[in-house]
């Protein structure tokens, strides 16, 4: 298992099943859109990839209410997350690395992903080997990040909370290479024909992230990640409170983001 991979079976992946609630408030802005393009059916046969603790898979099997979805991830502490939080016998969730799992050919009528696909080692031979599991036909659609732009509200926060702590959002500079793998379009075009998906479309998405309560709810949430061994001094702790306080709504601490949505089909 790579750097990347034993990041998300351990400490990272362990966040996110620990605050499971925080991380589905920061990416279901982007729900609709990844929904929209991936045109569930409802009798589809659905394969989420990189599902985490399931949010996606669970939205996935309502559309496809006669059919079936398959959640996939390489991380032990997401999948139980996932098998915790869903009773429904259409669902099944399998702990697996999505580039090589042995998933049955030609199986799905959609693969679907909430930033899962960014992380793979070799995207055009994981891609291949996902077009393998859907039938002639069949549709991928997932979203990953778009560049940050510098004078964005979400990347121009964390870059400034990141310099108050002392430490990147990511305190690991693989997950973040990893992260911004897919955020060009060009790449995502070239990976996807080498895979031999075809009808690749590219489109940009802005969405709002939501990060806490209240600023102060937002700050305890980002210290827990941020690698600073979860505390950090008065005075940075109110110097990032005064950076989120002008995202303070009354939804909580909103930022906009920017996304691609990506969909392809396997000829
Ligand atoms: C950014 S999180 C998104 C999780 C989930 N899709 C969501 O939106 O809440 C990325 C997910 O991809 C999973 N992942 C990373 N590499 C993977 C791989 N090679 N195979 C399967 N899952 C993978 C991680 O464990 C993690 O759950």
């Amino acid at each position: 298992m790579n750097t990347v991979a034993q990041a998300w079976d351990g400490p990272v992946g362990a966040h996110w099943a620990e605050h499971q609630d925080r991380y589905d408030a920061m990416v279901s802005g982007f729900n609709d859109a990844l929904f929209a393009a991936a045109a569930i059916g409802e009798h589809d046969r659905v394969l989420d990839i990189g599902c985490g603790s399931g949010q996606t898979t669970r939205l996935a099997a309502r559309l496809a209410a006669h059919g079936s979805v398959v959640g996939v991830d390489i991380s032990r502490p997401l999948i139980e997350r996932a098998r915790a939080s869903t009773g429904h016998a259409r669902i099944v969730y399998e702990l697996g690395d999505a580039q090589s799992h042995p998933f049955p050919p030609a199986a799905y009528d959609v693969a679907i992903s909430r930033g899962g696909v960014m992380f793979f080692e070799d995207h055009a031979a994981a891609f291949t080997h996902i077009g393998r599991a859907l039938r002639p036909g069949g549709r991928l659609a997932f979203i990953c990040p778009q560049p940050p732009e510098p004078d964005g509200e979400e990347a121009r926060t964390l870059g400034l909370l990141g310099s108050l702590t002392g430490q990147p959002e990511h305190s690991q500079a693989e997950l973040r290479r990893a992260m911004g793998s897919l955020s060009e379009p060009a790449r995502v075009h070239e990976v996807l024909g080498e895979a031999g998906f075809g009808k690749v479309t590219v489109a940009p998405v802005v969405g709002s992230t939501v990060w806490g309560r209240d600023a102060a709810d937002a700050v305890d949430f980002l210290v827990s990640r941020a690698g600073t061994g979860g505390s950090v001094s008065p005075r940075t702790r109110a110097a990032m409170e005064d950076a989120l306080r002008p995202y303070e709504t009354g939804r909580g601490v909103v930022m906009r983001a920017g996304v691609w949505v990506v969909a392809a089909v396997r000829p």
